[in-house]
């Protein structure tokens, strides 16, 4: 637990790295701890391109608009919101709870729960099923407290980037932890990038980059302000 919080208040957004090599069992300890992160229904809605052969970081680093951390990092993690792997989760899930001897019922209520989902999540061509739920969600709410999913294709990734975001904050913990610091990076040019890595604008959004290397020597932090607790938290 020290650990944990040490690391917490140790991060730092690190602007020049030394460069270093991140051995596989180091990356691999680092995407781990960031997949073990708590999504929304279990449902892990990203994938991260962790890049480091030579010339596709430096491809990716100049996308980063050439940002110094990204220039000098030893890999760049780019973190991406996907909502197009949503039912292959759910089939993977499915074979695990197989596997692991799951009884018959807690089976089948999976395999209901996830089916909701689906047609709760799902848009439908030009949103049509989404504009219809959202009517009918309206509707609902006139007489009980009943929330509103995300219906449309933006709010589906935008529900995916909070679950994306939360991994990449584990993965920053984590590396940190482990001896070596990170820069986020909201710096890109999305566009390009996506192109570059062969993402579908229907399925994907690119949440961050995240720099990875053992910082600079000669990279002095700037002292580090927060805004005081009271403005930042309201205890009812
Ligand atoms: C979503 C997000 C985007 C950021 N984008 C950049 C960036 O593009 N370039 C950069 O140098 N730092 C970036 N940062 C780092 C912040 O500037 C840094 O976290 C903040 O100034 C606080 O400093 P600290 O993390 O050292 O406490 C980003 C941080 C976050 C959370």
């Amino acid at each position: 637990m020290d650990n944990i919080l040490g690391a917490i208040f140790q991060r730092r957004a690190v602007k020049v790295f030394e460069p270093v090599e991140i051995s596989p069992v180091l990356r691999e300890q680092i995407l781990n701890a960031a997949r073990h992160a708590p999504s929304s229904f279990n449902s892990q809605p990203y994938r991260f391109y962790w890049v480091e052969s030579g010339a596709k970081r430096a491809t990716v680093a100049k996308l980063c608009m050439g940002q110094k951390p990204a220039e000098t990092a030893s890999a760049l993690v780019v973190a991406v919101a996907d909502i197009g792997s949503l039912s292959a989760t759910t089939q993977s899930q499915l074979e695990w709870m197989r596997a692991s001897n799951f009884t018959q019922e807690k089976i089948r209520d999976y395999e209901r729960t996830a089916k909701i989902g689906r047609i709760l999540f799902m848009p439908g061509p030009f949103g049509i099923f989404g504009a219809i739920k959202w009517l009918a969600f309206w509707l609902l709410n006139l007489w009980r407290t009943s929330g509103m999913p995300p219906l449309f294709h933006r709010d589906l990734l935008k529900w995916a980037m909070k679950s994306t975001s939360l991994a990449c904050e584990n993965l920053m913990i984590a590396a940190e932890a482990l001896g070596v610091n990170t820069c986020p990076m909201e710096g890109f040019d999305g566009r390009r990038l996506s192109r570059y890595l062969g993402l579908s604008r229907r399925y994907h959004d690119i949440v961050m980059v995240i720099a990875i290397g053992k910082k600079s020597r000669a990279f002095v932090e700037p002292p580090q302000w927060r805004r005081p607790l009271h403005a930042t938290v309201t205890v009812l």
